[in-house]
């Protein structure tokens, strides 16, 4: 048996005892040792995630050791140590086709859809599990998962050393975006904007150039007439868009995180007038091995995010000091070996 974490229904969150899978035909069996949470992990169990299946063992972020294999799946695989991209996806659809199985009309989040990383074992297509090299210590390794959000949304921004980079939000996504903009793309200027100095304090460890705080203060007027080149949404509140565009320079790329059901308005005339491009990002399209190659070679540095450790049994406590606590939390590490 094992010790998994268990969303039975919205709000009812549970330690549980399960049998121990195995692995399907083209799957590998991960003992994980390390996980993470996120935001989404919370969001499905107050049951705010539109994607949710319930009963779920949450947990999309996670990093173990291949302890069994599947039928097709090559016995040398047991043993490594692996990063799963939660994505799994078709491989024939439109999205899988050009590029894009992270949208496939058929997509499966490890953690969502199907079960998670919070439990002892885990299962994932053997595509999914990335191999580490030793470099990348096991209590970092569920992190690479979170960078993949910054690597496929820089992807379609394509930033420049040249560009002034506004970054809103100094959560997890808008640190992984700080690090990636500055460490792999050598952009100069990078100004974040966020609510709580706390937050603003980790994004200068981030390196970010210069912290904006928008509490009191609008924003607009602390840019004083800067104009942002590239911005991101990391905050992902749905005024925010309409500000970004009032405040991005002519020819600027505005990169969208957000998922939130409400309303933004917008003139076209506001977007066409600058000829704005508006690129919007979700989960990562293959991207578990640019961001293993940058953490190899120093360009990003993920313990700058991680605030807290807990072991696996006291989940509920680690999840609830991450939603409730923002100003001292961050990343929030679970050890589950
Ligand atoms: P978080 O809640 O930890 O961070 C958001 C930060 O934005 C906080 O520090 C908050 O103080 C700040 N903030 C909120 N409203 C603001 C405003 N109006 N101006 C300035 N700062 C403001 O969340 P996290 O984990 O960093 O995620 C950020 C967003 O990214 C979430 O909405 C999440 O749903 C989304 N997300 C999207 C993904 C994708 O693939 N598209 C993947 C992961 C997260
Ligand atoms: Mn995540
Ligand atoms: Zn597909």
């Amino acid at each position: 048996m094992m010790n998994s974490v268990v969303i039975e229904r919205p709000g009812a969150l549970t330690l549980e005892k399960r049998d121990i899978p195995q692995p399907a035909r083209g799957e590998v069996r991960v003992k994980v040792r390390y996980a993470s949470i996120c935001g989404s992990d919370v969001h499905i169990w107050h049951g705010h995630n539109p994607f949710a299946r319930y009963p779920r063992v949450i947990g999309h972020e996670f990093f173990g050791v291949i302890d069994a294999v599947g039928e097709a799946v090559d016995a040398s695989r047991l043993g490594e140590r692996v990063a799963v991209d939660p994505v799994v996806s078709c491989g024939h659809c439109y999205p899988c086709s050009v590029g894009r199985p992270n949208v496939c009309s058929e997509l499966q989040v490890i953690g969502v859809h199907r079960d998670g990383g919070f439990s002892q074992y885990a299962l994932a297509p053997a595509a999914n599990a990335y191999t580490l090299p030793e470099s990348i210590p096991d209590t970092l390794a569920s992190l690479v998962e979170p960078f993949t959000i910054a690597a496929n949304i820089t992807a379609f921004l394509q930033p420049m050393a040249n560009d002034i980079a506004l970054i809103y939000g100094a959560g997890p996504m808008g640190l992984t975006a700080i690090q990636v903009l500055k460490g792999v793309y050598g952009v100069q200027q990078v100004i974040v904007v966020d609510r709580l100095p706390e937050r603003l304090a980790l994004a200068t460890q981030s390196g970010a150039d210069r912290v904006l705080d928008n509490s009191e203060r609008p924003l607009a007027e602390q840019l004083d007439g800067i104009q942002p080149t590239l911005i991101i949404d990391a905050a992902c509140h749905p005024a925010i868009l309409a500000e970004a565009v009032a405040l991005a320079s002519p020819a600027a790329r505005i990169g969208l995180l957000g998922f939130s059901g409400d309303p933004c308005t917008l003139t076209q005339q506001s977007l066409t007038s600058k000829e704005l491009s508006l690129f919007t990002s979700r989960l990562n399209s293959k991207r578990f091995p640019q961001v293993i190659s940058w953490m190899e070679q120093g360009l990003i540095h993920p313990e700058k995010l991680v605030t807290h450790t807990f072991a696996l049994s006291d989940v509920e406590q680690a999840m609830t000091l991450f939603e409730k606590q923002p100003r001292s939390c961050c990343k929030v590490i679970l050890k589950v070996d």
